[in-house]
Protein backbone atom coordinates (compact mmCIF):
# COMPACT_ATOMS: atom_id res chain seq x y z
CA UNK A 1 0.00 0.00 0.00
CA UNK A 2 3.07 2.28 -0.37
CA UNK A 3 2.44 5.33 2.11
CA UNK A 4 -0.33 3.37 3.96
CA UNK A 5 2.15 0.71 4.97
CA UNK A 6 3.53 3.41 7.30
CA UNK A 7 0.17 3.61 9.25
CA UNK A 8 -2.15 1.61 12.14
CA UNK A 9 -4.86 0.09 9.85
CA UNK A 10 -6.59 -0.50 12.62
CA UNK A 11 -7.64 3.49 12.77
CA UNK A 12 -6.85 5.05 8.97
CA UNK A 13 -8.47 8.15 8.72
CA UNK A 14 -9.96 8.37 4.96
CA UNK A 15 -10.84 12.22 3.30
CA UNK A 16 -14.09 11.24 0.91
CA UNK A 17 -13.91 14.26 -1.91
CA UNK A 18 -17.46 13.88 -3.99
CA UNK A 19 -17.58 16.39 -7.31
CA UNK A 20 -19.82 14.31 -9.88
CA UNK A 21 -22.99 16.63 -10.36
CA UNK A 22 -24.27 19.09 -8.64
CA UNK A 23 -23.07 18.87 -4.66
CA UNK A 24 -19.73 19.21 -3.84
CA UNK A 25 -19.58 16.35 -0.71
CA UNK A 26 -16.62 16.38 1.64
CA UNK A 27 -16.25 14.07 4.95
CA UNK A 28 -13.68 12.31 7.29
CA UNK A 29 -14.45 8.71 7.98
CA UNK A 30 -12.20 6.09 10.43
CA UNK A 31 -12.15 2.53 10.06
CA UNK A 32 -11.62 0.68 13.39
CA UNK A 33 -10.43 -2.84 13.37
CA UNK A 34 -12.57 -5.16 11.23
CA UNK A 35 -15.73 -3.26 12.34
CA UNK A 36 -17.92 -0.85 9.88
CA UNK A 37 -16.09 2.26 9.50
CA UNK A 38 -17.19 5.29 11.59
CA UNK A 39 -18.25 8.88 9.93
CA UNK A 40 -16.28 11.67 12.04
CA UNK A 41 -17.78 14.36 9.95
CA UNK A 42 -19.27 15.53 6.28
CA UNK A 43 -20.19 18.71 4.58
CA UNK A 44 -22.24 19.36 2.03
CA UNK A 45 -22.81 22.11 -0.54
CA UNK A 46 -25.56 21.46 -3.03
CA UNK A 47 -25.93 23.42 -6.57
CA UNK A 48 -29.17 23.51 -7.06
CA UNK A 49 -30.23 26.82 -6.50
CA UNK A 50 -27.57 27.65 -8.93
CA UNK A 51 -28.83 25.10 -11.33
CA UNK A 52 -33.06 26.02 -11.00
CA UNK A 53 -32.66 29.20 -13.05
CA UNK A 54 -31.81 26.85 -16.30
CA UNK A 55 -34.10 23.96 -15.25
CA UNK A 56 -30.89 21.56 -15.25
CA UNK A 57 -27.50 21.08 -14.67
CA UNK A 58 -25.11 22.87 -16.49
CA UNK A 59 -21.87 21.62 -16.15
CA UNK A 60 -20.00 24.01 -16.75
CA UNK A 61 -21.11 26.05 -13.77
CA UNK A 62 -21.13 22.86 -11.96
CA UNK A 63 -17.09 22.68 -12.41
CA UNK A 64 -16.64 26.20 -11.48
CA UNK A 65 -18.77 25.86 -8.20
CA UNK A 66 -16.84 22.59 -6.71
CA UNK A 67 -13.70 24.84 -7.67
CA UNK A 68 -15.06 27.19 -4.86
CA UNK A 69 -16.50 25.22 -2.57
CA UNK A 70 -13.89 22.22 -2.08
CA UNK A 71 -11.39 23.51 0.20
CA UNK A 72 -13.63 25.48 2.67
CA UNK A 73 -15.81 22.24 3.15
CA UNK A 74 -12.82 20.18 3.63
CA UNK A 75 -11.40 23.09 6.04
CA UNK A 76 -14.82 22.57 7.73
CA UNK A 77 -14.83 18.80 8.40
CA UNK A 78 -10.67 18.68 9.76
CA UNK A 79 -12.32 21.55 12.18
CA UNK A 80 -15.45 19.32 13.28
CA UNK A 81 -13.44 16.39 13.57
CA UNK A 82 -10.51 18.08 15.57
CA UNK A 83 -8.05 16.57 13.08
CA UNK A 84 -5.15 18.41 11.20
CA UNK A 85 -5.24 17.61 7.53
CA UNK A 86 -1.71 15.84 8.26
CA UNK A 87 -3.40 13.60 10.18
CA UNK A 88 -5.55 12.05 6.73
CA UNK A 89 -4.22 8.72 6.04
CA UNK A 90 -5.60 8.51 2.34
CA UNK A 91 -7.35 11.09 0.54
CA UNK A 92 -10.11 9.28 -1.36
CA UNK A 93 -11.88 11.03 -4.58
CA UNK A 94 -14.98 10.10 -7.67
CA UNK A 95 -13.25 9.13 -9.99
CA UNK A 96 -16.66 8.41 -12.53
CA UNK A 97 -19.20 7.96 -13.74
CA UNK A 98 -19.69 12.13 -13.53
CA UNK A 99 -19.28 15.53 -15.65
CA UNK A 100 -15.49 15.40 -16.81
CA UNK A 101 -15.02 18.81 -15.80
CA UNK A 102 -16.83 18.12 -12.59
CA UNK A 103 -14.68 15.24 -11.39
CA UNK A 104 -11.33 16.43 -12.39
CA UNK A 105 -11.93 19.51 -9.38
CA UNK A 106 -12.33 16.69 -6.85
CA UNK A 107 -9.76 14.15 -8.39
CA UNK A 108 -7.23 17.23 -9.04
CA UNK A 109 -7.72 18.64 -5.46
CA UNK A 110 -7.53 14.93 -3.66
CA UNK A 111 -4.10 14.13 -5.63
CA UNK A 112 -2.19 17.76 -5.02
CA UNK A 113 -3.23 17.05 -1.21
CA UNK A 114 -2.15 13.71 -1.68
CA UNK A 115 1.15 14.61 -2.91
CA UNK A 116 1.91 18.06 -0.77
CA UNK A 117 1.04 15.39 2.19
CA UNK A 118 3.19 12.41 0.77
CA UNK A 119 -0.16 10.25 1.44
CA UNK A 120 -1.72 7.92 -0.85
CA UNK A 121 -4.79 8.48 -2.90
CA UNK A 122 -7.79 6.37 -4.09
CA UNK A 123 -10.18 6.98 -6.93
CA UNK A 124 -13.62 5.67 -6.09
CA UNK A 125 -16.95 4.47 -8.40
CA UNK A 126 -19.78 6.94 -7.30
CA UNK A 127 -22.27 4.00 -7.67
CA UNK A 128 -20.06 1.94 -4.97
CA UNK A 129 -20.49 4.95 -2.79
CA UNK A 130 -23.97 4.93 -3.00
CA UNK A 131 -24.40 0.89 -2.96
CA UNK A 132 -22.01 1.30 0.39
CA UNK A 133 -24.04 4.38 1.62
CA UNK A 134 -26.59 2.41 3.99
CA UNK A 135 -23.68 0.88 6.09
CA UNK A 136 -23.16 5.01 7.71
CA UNK A 137 -26.63 4.57 9.02
CA UNK A 138 -27.37 3.12 12.77
CA UNK A 139 -28.44 -0.13 11.37
CA UNK A 140 -25.50 -1.37 8.80
CA UNK A 141 -26.34 -4.44 6.75
CA UNK A 142 -24.33 -7.64 6.87
CA UNK A 143 -23.66 -8.69 3.31
CA UNK A 144 -24.90 -10.78 0.82
CA UNK A 145 -27.52 -8.82 0.27
CA UNK A 146 -29.94 -8.11 -2.99
CA UNK A 147 -29.01 -4.16 -3.58
CA UNK A 148 -31.88 -1.91 -5.73
CA UNK A 149 -29.41 1.05 -6.65
CA UNK A 150 -31.81 4.06 -7.79
CA UNK A 151 -29.59 6.91 -8.98
CA UNK A 152 -30.48 9.71 -11.59
CA UNK A 153 -28.41 7.80 -14.35
CA UNK A 154 -28.61 3.98 -13.23
CA UNK A 155 -31.58 1.77 -11.81
CA UNK A 156 -29.94 -1.58 -11.09
CA UNK A 157 -30.86 -4.90 -8.96
CA UNK A 158 -27.64 -6.44 -8.08
CA UNK A 159 -26.19 -9.52 -6.02
CA UNK A 160 -23.82 -8.07 -3.56
CA UNK A 161 -21.84 -10.82 -1.72
CA UNK A 162 -18.64 -8.59 -0.04
CA UNK A 163 -16.88 -5.45 -0.92
CA UNK A 164 -16.71 -5.74 -4.82
CA UNK A 165 -18.63 -8.19 -5.57
CA UNK A 166 -21.52 -6.73 -7.42
CA UNK A 167 -23.33 -9.35 -9.90
CA UNK A 168 -25.93 -7.36 -11.78
CA UNK A 169 -29.24 -8.96 -11.60
CA UNK A 170 -31.37 -6.42 -13.66
CA UNK A 171 -31.08 -2.94 -14.96
CA UNK A 172 -32.93 -0.30 -17.26
CA UNK A 173 -32.97 -1.01 -20.87
CA UNK A 174 -33.22 2.79 -21.50
CA UNK A 175 -34.25 5.83 -18.37
CA UNK A 176 -33.52 5.52 -15.25
CA UNK A 177 -36.27 5.80 -12.49
CA UNK A 178 -34.62 8.77 -11.31
CA UNK A 179 -34.38 10.22 -15.07
CA UNK A 180 -38.47 9.15 -15.15
CA UNK A 181 -39.27 11.06 -12.30
CA UNK A 182 -37.57 14.08 -13.28
CA UNK A 183 -38.32 13.99 -17.05
CA UNK A 184 -42.09 13.32 -15.79
CA UNK A 185 -41.95 16.53 -13.56
CA UNK A 186 -40.04 18.86 -15.82
CA UNK A 187 -43.59 18.06 -18.06
CA UNK A 188 -45.65 19.10 -15.52
CA UNK A 189 -43.85 22.34 -14.57
CA UNK A 190 -42.47 21.23 -11.36
CA UNK A 191 -38.33 22.37 -12.09
CA UNK A 192 -35.63 20.86 -11.06
CA UNK A 193 -34.78 18.52 -9.35
CA UNK A 194 -37.58 16.34 -10.19
CA UNK A 195 -38.21 13.46 -7.92
CA UNK A 196 -38.45 15.62 -4.66
CA UNK A 197 -41.14 18.12 -6.26
CA UNK A 198 -42.45 15.34 -7.92
CA UNK A 199 -43.22 13.49 -5.05
CA UNK A 200 -44.08 16.60 -2.96
CA UNK A 201 -46.76 17.94 -5.27
CA UNK A 202 -48.08 13.85 -5.15
CA UNK A 203 -48.97 14.20 -1.95
CA UNK A 204 -52.19 15.18 -2.17
CA UNK A 205 -52.75 13.35 -5.60
CA UNK A 206 -55.06 10.38 -6.39
CA UNK A 207 -52.85 7.78 -7.64
CA UNK A 208 -55.47 5.85 -9.40
CA UNK A 209 -56.82 9.08 -11.26
CA UNK A 210 -54.59 8.58 -14.58
CA UNK A 211 -54.04 5.12 -15.78
CA UNK A 212 -50.32 4.96 -16.50
CA UNK A 213 -48.26 2.19 -17.83
CA UNK A 214 -45.89 -0.21 -15.51
CA UNK A 215 -43.15 -0.98 -18.15
CA UNK A 216 -41.81 -4.42 -17.97
CA UNK A 217 -43.44 -5.44 -14.70
CA UNK A 218 -44.57 -9.25 -16.11
CA UNK A 219 -41.70 -9.18 -18.04
CA UNK A 220 -40.08 -12.18 -16.28
CA UNK A 221 -36.79 -10.77 -15.68
CA UNK A 222 -35.29 -7.95 -14.08
CA UNK A 223 -34.62 -5.45 -16.50
CA UNK A 224 -36.61 -2.01 -15.96
CA UNK A 225 -37.65 0.18 -18.87
CA UNK A 226 -39.24 4.03 -17.80
CA UNK A 227 -39.30 5.89 -21.40
CA UNK A 228 -42.80 4.57 -21.96
CA UNK A 229 -44.01 6.09 -19.10
CA UNK A 230 -42.60 9.35 -19.81
CA UNK A 231 -44.20 9.34 -22.94
CA UNK A 232 -47.48 8.45 -21.28
CA UNK A 233 -47.07 11.32 -19.27
CA UNK A 234 -46.26 13.60 -22.29
CA UNK A 235 -49.71 12.58 -23.32
CA UNK A 236 -51.62 13.10 -20.29
CA UNK A 237 -50.00 16.79 -20.31
CA UNK A 238 -51.24 17.56 -23.60
CA UNK A 239 -54.67 16.36 -23.23
CA UNK A 240 -54.87 17.99 -20.47
CA UNK A 241 -53.30 21.54 -21.69
CA UNK A 242 -53.97 24.62 -19.33
CA UNK A 243 -56.11 22.39 -17.14
CA UNK A 244 -52.85 20.81 -15.82
CA UNK A 245 -52.55 23.97 -14.38
CA UNK A 246 -55.41 25.29 -12.86
CA UNK A 247 -55.21 25.79 -9.10
CA UNK A 248 -59.45 24.89 -9.18
CA UNK A 249 -58.64 21.11 -9.87
CA UNK A 250 -56.14 18.76 -8.29
CA UNK A 251 -55.17 17.63 -12.19
CA UNK A 252 -51.60 18.31 -11.35
CA UNK A 253 -51.33 16.42 -7.57
CA UNK A 254 -52.76 13.22 -9.47
CA UNK A 255 -51.10 13.13 -12.23
CA UNK A 256 -47.60 13.52 -9.91
CA UNK A 257 -49.29 10.62 -7.92
CA UNK A 258 -50.27 8.31 -10.70
CA UNK A 259 -46.50 8.62 -11.77
CA UNK A 260 -44.91 7.92 -8.56
CA UNK A 261 -47.28 5.38 -8.17
CA UNK A 262 -46.18 3.51 -11.64
CA UNK A 263 -42.52 4.00 -11.09
CA UNK A 264 -42.79 2.79 -7.25
CA UNK A 265 -44.95 -0.46 -7.85
CA UNK A 266 -42.27 -1.80 -10.97
CA UNK A 267 -39.42 -1.23 -8.64
CA UNK A 268 -41.35 -2.65 -5.97
CA UNK A 269 -42.37 -5.68 -7.73
CA UNK A 270 -39.19 -6.49 -8.85
CA UNK A 271 -37.10 -6.07 -5.65
CA UNK A 272 -39.44 -8.52 -4.55
CA UNK A 273 -38.55 -11.07 -7.59
CA UNK A 274 -34.97 -10.26 -7.13
CA UNK A 275 -35.09 -11.89 -3.40
CA UNK A 276 -36.76 -14.62 -4.32
CA UNK A 277 -34.68 -15.67 -7.25
CA UNK A 278 -31.89 -15.36 -5.14
CA UNK A 279 -33.59 -16.56 -2.25
CA UNK A 280 -31.64 -13.64 -0.29
CA UNK A 281 -33.10 -12.53 2.93
CA UNK A 282 -31.96 -8.82 2.29
CA UNK A 283 -32.33 -5.59 0.59
CA UNK A 284 -30.56 -2.87 0.35
CA UNK A 285 -31.51 0.51 -1.37
CA UNK A 286 -29.49 3.26 -2.45
CA UNK A 287 -29.37 6.38 -4.41
CA UNK A 288 -31.40 9.38 -4.66
CA UNK A 289 -34.61 7.49 -5.55
CA UNK A 290 -34.07 5.89 -2.32
CA UNK A 291 -35.12 9.11 -0.95
CA UNK A 292 -38.70 8.66 -1.63
CA UNK A 293 -41.48 8.18 0.97
CA UNK A 294 -43.64 6.46 -1.01
CA UNK A 295 -41.40 4.07 -1.96
CA UNK A 296 -39.95 2.89 1.72
CA UNK A 297 -43.47 2.98 2.47
CA UNK A 298 -44.23 0.17 -0.24
CA UNK A 299 -40.88 -1.32 0.09
CA UNK A 300 -41.49 -1.71 4.00
CA UNK A 301 -44.60 -3.39 3.30
CA UNK A 302 -43.18 -5.91 0.97
CA UNK A 303 -40.63 -6.62 2.70
CA UNK A 304 -42.08 -6.90 6.09
CA UNK A 305 -45.04 -9.59 4.13
CA UNK A 306 -41.58 -11.48 2.59
CA UNK A 307 -39.80 -11.85 5.93
CA UNK A 308 -36.91 -9.97 4.10
CA UNK A 309 -34.77 -7.04 6.37
CA UNK A 310 -34.73 -3.63 4.35
CA UNK A 311 -31.75 -0.97 4.85
CA UNK A 312 -31.80 2.47 3.53
CA UNK A 313 -29.01 4.92 3.96
CA UNK A 314 -29.72 8.16 6.22
CA UNK A 315 -32.13 10.35 4.10
CA UNK A 316 -29.73 13.54 4.37
CA UNK A 317 -26.83 10.38 2.80
CA UNK A 318 -29.25 9.19 -0.14
CA UNK A 319 -28.25 11.63 -2.67
CA UNK A 320 -24.97 12.57 -3.19
CA UNK A 321 -22.83 13.54 -0.73
CA UNK A 322 -18.98 12.56 0.55
CA UNK A 323 -19.78 10.34 3.22
CA UNK A 324 -20.56 7.80 0.89
CA UNK A 325 -17.10 8.37 -0.89
CA UNK A 326 -14.88 8.21 2.21
CA UNK A 327 -16.57 5.12 3.22
CA UNK A 328 -16.50 2.98 0.14
CA UNK A 329 -12.55 4.28 0.27
CA UNK A 330 -12.21 2.98 3.67
CA UNK A 331 -14.37 -0.38 2.87
CA UNK A 332 -12.48 -1.14 -0.34
CA UNK A 333 -9.06 -0.89 1.72
CA UNK A 334 -10.71 -2.82 4.69
CA UNK A 335 -11.24 -5.36 3.02
CA UNK A 336 -8.08 -5.93 0.71
CA UNK A 337 -10.24 -4.80 -2.42
CA UNK A 338 -7.87 -1.97 -3.40
CA UNK A 339 -5.22 -0.61 -2.63
CA UNK A 340 -4.53 3.44 -2.28
CA UNK A 341 -1.32 4.19 -4.07
CA UNK A 342 1.19 7.11 -4.52
CA UNK A 343 0.57 7.23 -8.11
CA UNK A 344 -0.59 11.16 -8.62
CA UNK A 345 -1.37 11.08 -12.46
CA UNK A 346 -4.78 10.70 -11.69
CA UNK A 347 -7.60 10.46 -14.73
CA UNK A 348 -11.67 10.08 -14.34
CA UNK A 349 -13.81 7.82 -15.87
CA UNK A 350 -17.31 10.38 -16.73
CA UNK A 351 -18.46 6.98 -18.18
CA UNK A 352 -17.56 3.64 -15.87
CA UNK A 353 -19.86 0.91 -15.82
CA UNK A 354 -20.07 -1.13 -12.10
CA UNK A 355 -18.04 -3.77 -11.72
CA UNK A 356 -14.88 -3.00 -14.79
CA UNK A 357 -11.60 -1.67 -13.39
O1 LIG B 1 -28.10 9.50 -6.44
P1 LIG B 1 -28.38 10.87 -6.89
O2 LIG B 1 -28.31 11.98 -5.89
O3 LIG B 1 -27.47 11.31 -8.07
C1 LIG B 1 -27.00 10.47 -9.06
O4 LIG B 1 -25.99 9.79 -8.81
O5 LIG B 1 -27.67 10.44 -10.12
O6 LIG B 1 -29.84 10.79 -7.50
C2 LIG B 1 -30.48 11.89 -8.02
C3 LIG B 1 -31.86 11.45 -8.45
C4 LIG B 1 -32.60 12.51 -9.24
O7 LIG B 1 -33.19 11.92 -10.36
C5 LIG B 1 -33.64 13.00 -8.23
O8 LIG B 1 -34.80 13.52 -8.85
C6 LIG B 1 -33.93 11.72 -7.47
O9 LIG B 1 -32.67 11.12 -7.31
N1 LIG B 1 -34.55 11.97 -6.16
C7 LIG B 1 -35.80 11.58 -5.85
C8 LIG B 1 -36.03 12.04 -4.53
N2 LIG B 1 -34.91 12.68 -4.09
C9 LIG B 1 -34.01 12.62 -5.11
N3 LIG B 1 -36.72 10.90 -6.56
C10 LIG B 1 -37.90 10.66 -5.96
N4 LIG B 1 -38.21 11.08 -4.72
C11 LIG B 1 -37.32 11.75 -3.97
N5 LIG B 1 -37.64 12.15 -2.73
ZN1 LIG C 1 -25.27 9.92 -7.14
Amino acid sequence: MQGADRINLSAMLFLGIESSCDETGVALVQTQGHAVPRLLAHALYSQIEMHQAYGGVVPELASRDHIRRVLPLTAQVLREAAFELSAVDVLAYTRGPGLAGALLVGAGVACALAASLGKPVLGVHHLEGHLLSPFLSQDPPEFPFVALLVSGGHTQLMRVRAVGQYEILGETIDDAAGEAFDKSAKLMGLGYPGGPALSRCAQCGNETAFKLPRPLLHSGNLDFSFAGLKTAVLTQTQKLGAALHDPNTSNKADLAASTQAAIVEVLVKKSMTALKTTGLRRLVVAGGVGANTCLRTQLNQACLQAGVRVHYPELHLCTDNGAMIAMAAAMRVQSGQQQASCDYGFDVKPRWPLGTA
